[in-house]
């Protein structure tokens, strides 16, 4: 096992969740839980990178209005509420931030960058790249780019949106099935090299090629989708992120907004709303799976928390070196997200809710056929 120790700042992290208390009264009992558990309100490593135990997804994407703003569901909210959102999240102690160039395209990175004007030096800043976008209009022309000739313009593009002369977390977002990876990490090293990104990361790759990837320059994070709804990545994915001491980022850590319970058997979802297209949410489906968000109910009394924070907090719990980046447009649904940093499992609680949930059979793949293609691939060789 070769992830280096986290180290605690306990009174920093105490500041953070003290700010959430104030606002969030269900946490004064949840801090008072004896610390007999491993807390998560201490800082985690991803790789060499430090952080708070939760982040926060900014995945947006223009509304109908030049002001609007869409998350890939059903919610929406403004550019200025947006950014007050971010720096709200600043304001509670987070410091990982995750967006994309296909966010939008471009709006998420632009939103993000405006928004930590003034705030820069004390975050993380986490992009992806690896989508074929037209670097003038955005439009996205299908399938992946990792060329690096096209790695090293898009850096630079994001460089401007960002406001900022370095990316401390660049990942590829999905495996390019035409590049080898060692093309890719080569291109990383050249750029990292250079101080305009600091460390990179995978997004949903092959096995054999997070391998290949470290080999060639050492990956701080892989970034899953994992979750109570998907555990998939506790097969190989994350035994081997502790073998190399690579961290990990689970991307919907909230099932998609299902175990935060805002989902019900009857739910139906709009076009433009991407659960849509999953076929877990299918009307066929979720009568079956909510026996989960049931569940997630019931710990969120037990624990007396909110399901949200159970479902980050179980994620945290698992290894300290996992952070969650829960994607929010709301102020309160941030703040106490953020809270889920305080609640502490025992090992025995950890236990006895694992047992529970691998009794509760899933219904439904976790992406569309289209989507799922994209995951796991393996990186063609060097030549
Ligand atoms: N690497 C990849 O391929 C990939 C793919 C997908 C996502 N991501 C990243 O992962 C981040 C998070 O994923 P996600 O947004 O897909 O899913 P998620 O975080 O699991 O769920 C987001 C949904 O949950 C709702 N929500 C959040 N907090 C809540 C709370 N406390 N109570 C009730 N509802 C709550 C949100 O609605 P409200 O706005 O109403 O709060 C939204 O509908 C994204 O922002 C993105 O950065 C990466």
């Amino acid at each position: 096992m070769n992830h280096p120790p986290v180290y605690p700042n306990p009174r920093r992290q105490w500041l953070a969740a003290a700010a959430a208390i104030g606002v969030a009264p269900w946490l004064l009992s949840a801090c008072a839980t004896p610390a007999t558990g491993t807390s998560s309100t201490v800082r985690r490593r991803l790789g060499p990178l430090e952080v708070f135990p939760i982040g926060m997804g900014v995945q947006w994407h223009p509304g109908r209005h030049p002001q609007a703003v869409n998350d890939l569901y059903a919610s929406s909210t403004d550019r200025q509420a947006a950014m007050a959102l971010i720096r709200r999240a600043v304001d509670l102690g987070v410091t990982l931030f995750d967006t994309a160039e296909v966010y939008g395209p471009f709006m998420s990175e632009e939103i993000l960058g405006e928004a930590l004007q003034g705030r820069r030096n004390g975050v993380v800043v986490s992009t992806k790249f690896g989508f074929d976008i037209d670097p003038q209009t955005g439009a996205r022309r299908g399938g992946t780019n990792s060329r690096p000739e096209h790695i090293r313009r898009v850096v630079e593009a994001q460089l401007r949106r960002l406001r900022t002369d370095r990316i401390d977390l660049l990942y590829q977002h999905r495996v390019d099935p035409q590049v080898p990876i060692e093309d890719v990490a080569g291109a990383i090293k050249e750029l990292v090299a250079q101080g305009k990104v600091l460390h990179w990361g995978l997004s949903e790759p092959g096995l054999q090629t997070i391998r290949r990837a470290h080999a060639v320059h050492p990956l701080a994070a892989i970034q899953n989708e994992y979750s109570m709804l998907w555990r998939g990545p506790e097969a190989q994915v994350l035994p081997l992120c502790e073998e190399l001491g690579i961290g990990f980022v689970p991307w919907s850590p909230l099932g998609m907004g299902f175990l935060a319970g805002t989902v019900n058997a009857g739910s139906r979802f709009g076009e433009r709303d991407f659960r849509a297209s999953v076929p877990r949410f299918a009307p066929d489906a979720l009568p079956s799976n909510m026996p989960l968000v049931d569940l997630v109910r019931t710990w969120a009394q037990r624990k007396n928390a909110t399901p949200a924070q159970v479902a980050l907090a179980w994620l945290a719990a698992r290894k300290p070196w996992i952070v969650p980046i829960p994607g929010t447009t709301n102020v309160a649904h941030l703040e106490e997200n953020v809270g889920a940093a305080a609640i502490v499992f025992r090992a025995a609680e950890l236990a006895e809710l694992d047992a529970a949930l691998s009794a509760i059979p899933i219904r439904g793949a976790r992406l569309s056929p289209a989507v799922l293609a994209a995951t796991g691939v393996e990186a063609p060789p060097k030549r």
